[in-house]
Formats: C-alpha cells, sequence, structure tokens
C-alpha cells in the first residue's frame, strides 16, 4: 500500500507571518493525524520560520520549491541542496511547469537537479504534465514518456524509490479546470506503465504518483479514490488552511 502524500505547493505566496497563522489553523484542524503525508512548501523566505514551527510537529514535513544543481558557488539568485537540509526540508519540487515553461528549465536541467537533491538525501517531488495543445493534438503519452525519460535518465530503482512524481496537466493549474478523475487515472497508470517499463514493475508500484491542477475540497475525494493517484500537490486551495485540511480528510479515507 502506497501512503498518500498531499502537499501544499505555495507558490509565490505566504509571508512569514501569514505561514504562522496558517500553520496554527492547520494544526488545530488536523491534529496528530498521521493517516497520509502531509508536506508544506514554503517559499525560500518563510522556510526557516515554517520550519521551526514544525520542530516539534510530527505529523507535518517541510518541502522547498525549487534547488540549484551546483553545490556551492558564483549562482547569485540560487540555493543549493545542503542549504535546504540546514534547515531540516526534507522534499523539493523539481521541473514544476512553471519553472518549465516561465523560467526555460528543460527536462536535463531537472535531472541534473533530481540527482542533486538524492545526493544530499532530499526526496524529490518530479513534476511533469501536457499543455493543452498536447493534449488536443493526441500527444499526452508521448510527452510524459519524454519527461520521465529525460527527468529521471540514470537514477537506479532503488533511487527512483526515493522519489515522487507529480501529474500535473498544464491546462488544469490554476484554472480552476481539473482533469476528470477518469482522465487523471488514465496518465497515472500510463505513467507507472512507462515506470515499469524503464526500471521494473515491483518498482514502479512502490512509487507515489501526485495529481495537481486545481485539486479542492470538492473534488479531492474522488480524485485520490483512483488506483494510481497516491496524493495531491495543491496550489490555490492550499492557501486556505481549511481548505487544505478538508482535502487532507477526504484523502485518508481514499
Ligand atoms: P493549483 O496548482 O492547485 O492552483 O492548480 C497546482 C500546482 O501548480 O502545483
Amino acid at each position: 500500500m502506497r501512503k498518500k502524500i498531499i502537499a501544499a505547493n505555495w507558490k509565490m505566496n505566504m509571508t512569514c507571518g501569514e505561514a504562522a497563522g496558517f500553520i496554527e489553523t492547520l494544526l488545530r484542524e488536523i491534529g496528530q493525524d498521521d493517516k497520509v503525508d502531509v508536506v508544506l512548501i514554503p517559499p525560500f523566505t518563510a522556510i526557516a520560520k515554517v520550519s521551526e514551527l514544525l520542530s516539534n510537529v510530527q505529523n507535518v514535513k517541510l518541502g522547498a520549491q525549487n534547488m540549484y544543481f551546483e553545490k556551492s558557488g558564483a549562482f547569485t539568485g540560487e540555493i543549493s541542496a545542503a542549504m535546504l537540509r540546514e534547515l531540516f526540508v526534507r522534499y523539493v519540487v523539481l521541473g514544476h511547469s512553471e519553472r518549465r515553461t516561465i523560467f526555460g528549465e528543460s527536462d536535463e536541467v531537472v535531472n541534473r537537479k533530481t540527482r542533486a537533491a538524492l545526493d544530499s538525501t532530499l526526496k524529490p517531488i518530479v513534476c511533469i504534465g501536457e499543455t493543452l495543445a498536447e493534449r488536443d493534438g493526441g500527444k499526452v503519452e508521448e510527452v510524459l514518456g519524454r519527461q520521465i525519460r529525460g527527468s529521471l535518465a540514470g537514477l537506479s530503482a532503488k533511487e527512483l524509490t526515493e522519489i515522487v512524481l507529480a501529474y500535473e496537466p498544464v491546462w488544469a493549474i490554476g484554472t480552476g479546470r481539473t482533469a476528470t478523475p477518469a482522465q487523471a487515472q488514465d496518465a497515472h497508470a500510463f505513467i507507472r506503465k512507462t515506470l515499469a517499463q524503464v526500471w521494473d514493475a515491483p518498482t514502479a508500484e512502490k512509487i507515489r504518483i501526485q495529481y495537481g491542477g486545481s485539486v479542492k475540497p470538492e473534488n479531492a475525494a474522488s480524485l485520490m479514490g483512483q488506483p494510481d493517484i497516491d496524493g495531491a500537490l495543491v496550489g490555490g486551495a492550499a492557501l486556505d488552511p481549511r481548505a487544505f485540511a478538508q482535502i487532507i480528510k477526504h484523502s485518508a479515507g481514499q
């Protein structure tokens, strides 16, 4: 059984003060419940504060939204894996579609970051997903296959089990337009089949694949009830601690 993983991707939102208020409400809502893995992914500026606030909390883990693959040096504006580890960050989102489209990250860059994260014992949440034009053009499997092979190139089967994949159809991110549970399940099943082909079936069965794209309390249960959907990467609805807690609760029963 794969334990579900529900993550709050705050993107470029949340000051330290706002994050503190969010955590207070979230912890009141979910208590000590640990039926699913919960991850908060603040912007870099709030990571130290969130780390401090979660230091005595067992059931909520910390993630980062990005990192650079080099260890240190003249890379203005970038953050290394070691800097994240020092703040007890466990997960790092890599290759989010906003990084790929707005900041031009290629599968090769995502692959180098994935390697660097694993080498520093961070757990990468590697994002993949097709655009609307690619879906309309019947290219979903081609795109996902290329992103999986490119972004995860060179990983051993053991390393693969350390990562989380996030299937986020670009047309569903922040648009209010969610993939139907059947559409999402089809994509997730294809992703797992591809992992089984490139690595092996037992390894593919262990990998958690999150769905992302306009996940809300209202659609969480039906999405999380699909056999190959193992959690959610939540943007907009994760800015409201009560909505996020509802998503966690709806996922726990699935
Ligand atoms: P959304 O974002 O929930 O606002 O669609 C999801 C994401 O980009 O991770």
